[in-house]
């Protein structure tokens, strides 16, 4: 039996202004994973999962017709992933073959609420890599990276997917998205091996080492919030207020650019004030879109962590899920954890995980 995992992430900065082509994010890979297992089956093959079901499904009505909206339902990722790897796998004449396929999550909690840490992408990635060791098909973290990126895309089509380069390449990364539109163009233009084989335009992966002193902090909200209609919200609202969603990506930039370079200076003091800079930036996307996605548990959060000395904000879309706080080491932790759970917020012990090639 083949049995591998791919890590959840949490958005530490950039937000948003990552969904447009090279415009960078902070991402971290957390240690909770997805976990998917492979074994030969004979006649007939199946997909179990006790969390990813296809038990409701939401859709609307366009031009008289059902339309579909899969792209909250992991289940469609584990699929998407299958139909990606199989074509990697045809080109690389390697027989396919039936098997049954396990998948098995602790990116959701105990009663199956999501924390947002990314399950669709870890989901994604898991599948792809335990597919490829099924078939023996060769994969870096490159291929990987672009195999799960459309395989995500084809689902979701909104994102950035800075949390699959977070589960693919563990550890702290800045993320700069390639142009997705090319993208489509490309994979109708070139064959299924070209595409892999070539540079993605605006791609960018860049491994960040946090300086010794940075302690990562994760609150969970409780409340889950959906990311591709929070980002269909923000797009709406991209064309209309076009100044102020330019001046929103220029900042956001200028920003991200000074907290990279905090961590290439291992200087967490620098870091802390870009995390309080992308807050009150994303608060002011927040004005112009009213996308809500600093709620009021995110504000209670993020001003307790800097009521005891750390910096903080929204991770990810908001409107729900998780806040972050980055804090000195030698601060005291547990007043700000013990603060936090007095105030609905609930402390997540996760750790940063990186991810061996
Ligand atoms: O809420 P999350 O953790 O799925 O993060 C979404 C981050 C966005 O920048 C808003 C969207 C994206 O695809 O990058
Ligand atoms: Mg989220």
């Amino acid at each position: 039996m083949i049995s591998v995992k791919a890590p959840g992430k949490l958005y530490i900065a950039g937000e948003y202004a990552v969904v447009e082509t090279g415009f960078p994010a902070i991402i971290v890979a957390l240690d909770q994973f997805v976990t998917v297992s492979i074994q030969t089956a004979d006649q007939i093959g199946s997909i179990v999962s006790a969390q990813y079901q296809e038990n409701s499904i939401y859709w609307r009505r366009e031009d008289g017709e059902m339309v579909f909206d899969n792209r909250d339902n992991p289940f469609h990722y584990i699929l998407s992933a299958i139909k990606v790897t199989e074509d990697y796998a045809k080109i690389l004449k390697q027989p396919l073959g039936i098997y049954h396929l396990t998948v098995e999550s602790d990116l959701d909690s105990a009663d199956g609420r999501k924390y947002g840490l990314g399950s669709s992408a870890a989901v994604t990635v898991a599948t792809i890599k335990a597919l490829c060791k099924f078939y023996h098909l060769p994969v870096d973290h490159n291929r990987l990276f672009k195999l799960a990126a459309i395989a995500h895309f084809d689902v979701q089509g909104n994102g950035s997917l800075g949390d699959i380069a977070a589960s693919v390449y563990g550890g702290w990364i800045a993320y700069r998205s390639f142009d997705r539109d090319w993208l489509k163009l490309a994979r109708k233009t070139y064959s299924f091996a070209d595409l892999l084989d070539q540079k993605w335009p605006g791609l960018e992966v860049e491994l960040l080492t946090p300086p010794e002193n940075l302690k990562l902090l994760v609150g969970w909200t409780g409340s889950p919030a959906s990311t591709s209609h929070l980002v269909d919200r923000v797009a709406l609202n991209k064309a209309k207020q076009h100044a102020d969603y330019q001046a929103f990506l220029a900042n956001s930039q200028a920003c991200l650019k000074r907290m990279i370079n905090g961590f290439r200076n291992q200087d967490l003091t620098a870091i802390q004030q870009e995390l309080t800079t992308n807050r009150q930036i994303l608060n002011e996307l927040d004005s112009f879109t009213h996308v809500h996605i600093e709620t009021p548990l995110l504000k209670t959060l993020c001003d307790l962590a800097e009521k005891h000395g750390g910096a903080a904000k929204t991770s990810g879309a908001g409107g729900g899920d998780c806040g972050i706080a980055l804090i000195d080491k030698t601060k005291d932790i547990d007043a700000l954890i013990d603060d936090w759970q007095n105030h609905q917020i609930t402390p997540l012990a996760f750790n940063v995980h990186t991810v061996e090639e």
